[in-house]
């Protein structure tokens, strides 16, 4: 029997490599990885030929432009891979009848909501980021709303990359005091937890049960950021460091984030049967394969 192809693309980000580790669980898929050296998604005739040469029965879409603070300087290229580069794979997803499962963020939420965010609250982003992610669902639901699943995720950590996780730990082991806004609110999210999410979705659609349109998924339970560093600094042990709440107000940032954003994962749940562990275990088990916790 012929494999079905799984394109994944921004395969060398934190979800990219998560999914990496769990390919060789699904057999049956033939998984192809690639990231801006194979192939450049805001390149349109790159990502024709690729998907022309593979045929791929599903693209799991990793790659964005991440850097939340740099995109309000840079909001060309933000723009570029969060919007035109989805139009691209939108397109080619269209033409091959693929199947596109697609991340964007809590960021699309200005924050001023006091309930958990469910997928058809209004969006009002309040960052270039936020801006363009948004771009980016809009297009895949213009070009190919019944072939495309977007999960909205929050606060996104893993082994593989930088993230809020791998600094606290490094400053906490570097400093002695270090300041962590306590104002903002949200679920932190476990890039291992969101890849198997993306697999259950797979093999939903697999198993003839695909439901497109937006979902969302982080960890269960919410935190401050102070919070989500307090937690961090006691699973590594790291007891030398003293971190002291701040505001918003006094920890400015280029960009702008929501202060809440909590995401209401029971469309999820309930539609594809994903579980979704609580953040503070999610967080040990990510701690676990650190080599140096
Ligand atoms: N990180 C978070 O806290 C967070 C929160 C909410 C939602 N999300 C969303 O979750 C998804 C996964 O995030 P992540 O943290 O795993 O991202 P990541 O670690 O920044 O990985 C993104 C990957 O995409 C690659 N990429 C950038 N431009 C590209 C292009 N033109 N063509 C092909 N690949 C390109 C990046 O390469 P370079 O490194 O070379 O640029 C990188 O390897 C994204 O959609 C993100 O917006 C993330």
């Amino acid at each position: 029997m012929t494999q079905k192809v799984v394109l994944v693309t921004g395969a060398n980000g934190q979800l990219g490599n998560e999914i990496r580790l769990l390919a060789n669980q699904y057999p049956q898929f033939a998984f192809t990885f690639t990231d801006i050296q194979e192939l450049d998604l805001q390149d349109p005739e790159a990502v024709k030929t690729c998907f022309s040469s593979l045929k791929p029965a599903y693209l799991l879409n990793c790659a964005a432009y991440t850097a939340v603070d740099k995109a309000e300087n840079e909001v060309d290229l933000c723009y570029s891979v969060n919007s035109a580069a989805v139009r691209n794979l939108a397109l080619a997803a269209k033409q091959h009848n693929t199947i596109v499962l697609h991340v964007s963020t809590d960021y699309v939420f200005d924050g001023k909501q006091a309930r958990p965010y469910s997928e058809g609250d209004p969006v009002c982003p309040v960052s270039i980021y936020g801006k363009s992610k948004l771009q980016g669902e809009q297009v895949l639901s213009e070009i190919c709303p019944s072939l495309s699943v977007v999960v909205r995720t929050a606060w996104l950590y893993s082994a593989f990359g930088n993230n809020f996780v791998k600094t606290m730990i490094r400053l906490g082991r570097e400093k002695s005091e270090l300041k962590v806004v306590s104002d903002q609110w949200g679920s932190p999210t476990y890039a291992a937890d969101l890849a198997q999410a993306l697999m259950k979705i797979i093999q939903s659609a697999e198993a003839g049960h695909f439901y497109p349109g937006i979902y969302h998924y982080s960890n269960e339970g919410s935190c401050s950021w102070y919070e989500f560093a307090q937690k961090i600094h006691q699973l590594a042990g790291i007891t030398s460091c003293k971190i002291l709440p701040v505001s918003t107000a006094e920890y400015p940032t280029a960009a702008q984030r929501p202060s809440y954003s909590l995401l209401d994962k029971s469309k999820i749940r309930r539609d594809y049967g994903v579980s979704v562990p609580l953040w503070t275990d999610s967080l040990e088990a990510c701690l676990s394969k650190f080599d140096n916790c």
